[in-house]
């Protein structure tokens, strides 16, 4: 199988992730960069279904036999430049899987803020190439202060540190799901 991880991160937590995700799967790797960088304009532009798009990738989709696309969650929306990315290549995934590290974990993703309705918005944008979609939530990765509040727990910046125990687990069941 080729595969090509297509990935969108603010803060690196969901770089982190598809750039290991990428080498274990020996993958090919693109960023997204949306043509808009300004951060409020992103999130006002995932909540009201605006398209600035994305800037061209230096490789084409339709050469892989799966694509993992990779990048957060923002007020439980499927983001701009994620929507952008699948909206354009639709018609060319063979296979699409998604794959989120975002803040909420299983106690709140079938709320307004969970990842339940995005991966919804994701399997209705790519149609039948959709094949599933995965959360590694910020919120199994145990902290000094196991009290800490949701900012605390969403202000975590992803390193290899963090990455062990539950976490990891989650990342690994999916890694394997493609191997497989
Ligand atoms: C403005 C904003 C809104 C967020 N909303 C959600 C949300 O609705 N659901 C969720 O699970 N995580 C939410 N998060 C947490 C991010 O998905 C999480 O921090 C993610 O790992 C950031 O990825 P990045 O570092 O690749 O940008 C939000 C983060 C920000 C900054």
């Amino acid at each position: 199988m080729k595969y090509l991880v297509v990935y969108y991160s603010h803060t690196g937590n969901n770089r982190f992730i598809a750039e290991k995700l990428a080498q274990d799967i020996s993958a090919d790797i693109q960023e997204l960069v949306p043509r808009v960088k300004n951060f409020l304009l992103l999130i006002f532009s995932s909540l009201l279904h605006i398209s600035f798009g994305n800037k061209k990738l230096s490789t084409s989709v339709a050469d892989y036999d799966a694509v993992v696309l990779c990048g957060p969650i923002w007020m439980g929306q499927l983001i701009a430049p994620l929507r952008d990315f699948i909206k354009k290549y639709r018609n060319q995934f063979k296979k699409l899987y998604f794959l989120t590290c975002c803040g909420g974990g299983e106690a709140e993703k079938d709320g307004t803020f969970g990842c339940m309705g995005v991966f919804r918005k994701v399997e209705q944008t790519a149609g039948s190439a959709f094949v599933e979609a995965h959360a590694i939530s910020l919120s199994l990765i145990p902290t000094e202060n196991q009290n800490a509040n949701p900012e605390t727990m969403m202000g975590i910046r992803l390193t290899e540190q963090y990455f062990t125990g539950t976490f990891k687990d989650y990342y690994m069941q999916f890694k394997n799901k493609l191997r497989n």
